[in-house]
């Protein structure tokens, strides 16, 4: 609007001029009032507010000389629609709160001067071809301190493009350039930022570019630490046992934005070691405590097993990576296999024994008639039953492996 609000009339030639009087005449005999109307437009021309707006401090400004009274400001977002705005007292100003710009806004400005309304419009476009600015830019915070941020070149950024990006806190209105992009040389296309004193809550992050064949538009966005930051997996798994019940403790994750332990849900795998960690029982699910435990029966002897925990918002997001595994229980595998298998062969072997002793007998008698060893026979069948005595030997064996099972799983615990 503010091109169509033109200056000073040239003056009109003698010619023109001839014609406009004529009808200025025309219409003072018709309707005197009406008249009035354009003949002050000749003499005053419509205000101009000049309106400007400095990205930096999100301020619109315009000219205070006009006199303009019931400002009203607004800044037209594609996506966040009007948003108003008014100005301090008599100040010839309006500041914005952050919001992404890269999407180009309109701002206007609708003020009364001398008694008329007025309405003036400013376009803001982010300035470049489009396609040159940087693409899927993503910020996350991890290990409780440390901030990274990726992006990818526009794909119609031209060969020499540099990036850079802006961060600031948005209630401080700090701003930092990123210390250290990767990659060091060539087209910066990510961040490290180990020290986080600046961030704030509230973060504006502006990555802007740079190329000596065209213009590079910006790229902005706005983050709060709680919307990018990434949990660590819970601190020190440990399970403690007795003879009947195991208990799983762990502490909360470090974090860089102050959470308490109401702010977390927590979700517990516990496998047994052959199966492989998360192909059986489905995970625990577990409200975040003051001291996180959780407590489950499990009679001796147990079999060996793991633990790994993982933590999410308890509001949503997504989950951390698993905690490292702590295993508990014995590996008590070759015990129950042993309890059932030796019986078994040994049963076997016994009968085996017995039938060959048999087979042998027989076969004996009718091959070789009668012999001697005969009366031997007799002596090997007591040496059948001699065989069977480590059997049943072996039940205070097998109590013996019991033993020696509860004595690992104390071990331990
Ligand atoms: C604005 O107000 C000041 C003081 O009230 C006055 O001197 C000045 O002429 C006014 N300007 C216009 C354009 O009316
Ligand atoms: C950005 O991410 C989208 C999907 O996440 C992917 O399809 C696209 O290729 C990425 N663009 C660039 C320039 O890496
Ligand atoms: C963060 O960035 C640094 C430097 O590029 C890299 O060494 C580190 O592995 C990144 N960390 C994560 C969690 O991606
Ligand atoms: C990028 O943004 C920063 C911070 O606002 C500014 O100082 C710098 O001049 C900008 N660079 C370009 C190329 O626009
Ligand atoms: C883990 O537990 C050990 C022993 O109690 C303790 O020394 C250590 O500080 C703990 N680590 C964390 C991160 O809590
Ligand atoms: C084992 O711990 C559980 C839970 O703390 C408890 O209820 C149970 O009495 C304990 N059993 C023995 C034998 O100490």
């Amino acid at each position: 609007m503010a091109a169509t609000h033109a200056g000073p009339r040239p003056a009109g030639s003698p010619g023109r001029f001839l014609p406009a009087a004529l009808v200025l005449l025309l219409t003072l005999c018709l309707d005197p009032a009406a008249a009035l109307a354009p003949e002050l437009a000749e003499v005053e021309p419509a205000p101009r507010l000049s309106v400007t707006f400095n990205p930096k401090s999100r301020r619109l400004t315009w000219d205070c000389r006009e006199n303009a009274t019931d400002a009203r400001c607004f800044m037209l977002h594609k996506e966040k629609g009007p948003i108003e705005i008014k100005p301090w007292g008599k100040a010839c100003a309006c500041t914005f709160n952050y919001a992404p710009l890269h999407g180009g806004v309109t701002f206007e400005v609708h003020a009364t001067v001398r008694g008329r309304p007025v309405r003036e419009e400013l376009l803001y476009p982010n300035p470049g071809h489009e396609g040159t600015a940087a693409r899927n830019f993503s910020c996350f915070i991890y290990d409780a301190g440390s901030l990274n941020c990726t992006w990818a070149r526009g794909p119609a950024a031209p060969g020499d493009v540099q990036y850079f990006l802006f961060i600031e806190n948005t209630k401080t209105q700090t701003e930092q350039e990123c210390p250290l992009y990767s990659p060091d040389s060539g087209t910066h296309t990510g961040c490290h930022l180990r020290d986080l004193s600046a961030l704030g809550f509230r973060n504006y992050f502006l990555l802007n570019g740079t190329s000596l064949a065209a213009p590079i538009q910006y790229f902005d966005s706005i983050w709060t630490a709680k919307e990018i930051e990434r949990l660590s997996p819970p601190d020190n798994v440990t399970v403690y046992c007795n003879t009947s019940h195991c208990r799983i403790r762990w502490r909360p994750p470090q974090t860089w934005i102050p959470l308490t332990y109401k702010d977390f849900t927590y979700q517990l795998d516990i496998q047994r070691r052959h199966a492989g960690l998360g192909s059986g029982t489905p995970p625990v699910q577990v409200a975040g405590e003051a001291e996180n435990e959780y407590c489950f029966p499990s009679p001796e002897p147990r079999a060996r097993q793991a633990v790994r925990v993982r933590v999410a918002d308890v509001r949503g997001g997504p989950w951390s990576a698993w905690s490292r595994p702590a295993a508990f229980g014995s590996d008590t595998r070759a015990g129950p296999a042993l309890r059932l298998y030796v019986p078994v062969v040994l049963g076997t072997l016994v009968c085996a024994l017995v039938l060959g002793f048999l087979f042998r007998r027989f076969v004996g008698l009718r091959a070789l008639c009668p012999r001697v060893p005969q009366v031997k026979d007799k002596v090997s069948s007591v040496d059948g039953v001699a065989h069977q005595v480590p059997w049943e030997d072996f039940a205070p064996g097998i109590r013996k492996g019991e033993l020696e099972d509860v004595l690992t799983v104390e071990e331990v615990s």
